[in-house]
């Protein structure tokens, strides 16, 4: 994340403030009643924390940011009175961070607030996968969003997919959707699948897969090949060791 220290930034008219004795902050986006700010991913948001309320306060105290408690560190000269941070670009680690607020000296008067980064899934385009007859077929598809998603289907060459007939499982957590079939069959389980996901916030996104299910592969066994190297190896050191008395013998 970057901060960036410009008052120039601010020069949007929506303002939106939250209050404490001694601070407030406005921000851009505004704030809203929970003292969250709503955004997106990649976008900016731009706080200015001032003093503000008591007229007790001088005007040259000086200010002190935290994001989830850590100081930010302010360049000088935005520090006293006013003080402004950018947070641009956004991104999912500031999803629930806070941003907080207060004079150096006393930190009793602690203004804040926290970001809501919505973000869709990460779904799109299509793979190729290719899987050998036999073996375990494995798809998987990127979920996790904000807000989460409300439903994630999986189809097979249109039609949803027929899990008993199929002997596919699904397996969805808040970050991923998993179709496995445990012994990949041509007939069965070869051809397009699609996974879509429907955000309460940003609508339907989905993920193509093209199945193709090959030949079995010979696999070669090769226990049975060592043990049998060794044997043949053994059998001529013998058969060798036999002959070189013989010829020992007719030189002798
Ligand atoms: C800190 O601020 C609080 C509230 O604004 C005030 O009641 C308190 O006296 C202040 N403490 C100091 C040490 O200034
Ligand atoms: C964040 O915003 C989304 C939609 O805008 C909402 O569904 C979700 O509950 C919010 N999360 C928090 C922690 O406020
Ligand atoms: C899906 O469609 C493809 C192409 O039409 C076909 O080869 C395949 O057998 C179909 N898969 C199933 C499971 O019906």
């Amino acid at each position: 994340m970057k901060f960036v220290f410009n008052a120039l930034i601010f020069h949007f008219l929506l303002y939106c403030a939250t209050h404490t004795l001694g601070v407030e902050i406005q921000s851009d986006p505004e704030i809203n009643g929970d003292r969250v700010i709503h955004t997106e991913l990649e976008e900016t948001v731009s706080l200015v924390c001032q003093l503000g309320g008591s007229h007790e306060t001088p005007a040259d105290e000086e200010l002190v940011w935290r994001r989830n408690g850590n100081a930010i560190r302010l360049a000088e000269g935005n520090r006293k009175g006013r003080s402004s941070v950018c947070v641009s670009p956004v991104i999912y680690e500031d999803n629930g961070a806070t941003f907080s607020c207060h004079l150096s000296k006393n930190n009793t008067a602690t203004a804040s607030v926290t970001l809501n980064v919505t973000y869709r899934p990460q779904l799109s385009g299509s793979e190729d996968v290719a899987v050998e007859a036999e073996s375990v077929l494995v798809l998987q598809c990127d979920i996790w969003a904000n807000p989460p998603v409300s439903s994630v289907t999986w189809t097979l060459n249109g039609s949803l997919v027929d899990l008993l007939a199929g002997g596919f499982s699904v397996i969805s957590d808040g970050f991923t959707s998993r179709l496995t079939a445990e012994s990949a069959d041509k007939s069965l389980h070869e051809g397009a699948y699609q996974c879509t996901a429907e955000s309460p916030k940003y609508g339907v996104s989905s993920k193509q897969f093209n199945v193709a299910v090959t030949e079995k592969i010979f696999k070669f066994p090769l226990m049975p090949a060592i043990a049998g190297i060794v044997v043949l190896v053994l059998t001529s050191l013998l058969a060798v060791a036999s002959r070189w008395k013989k010829i020992r013998k007719c030189c002798k």
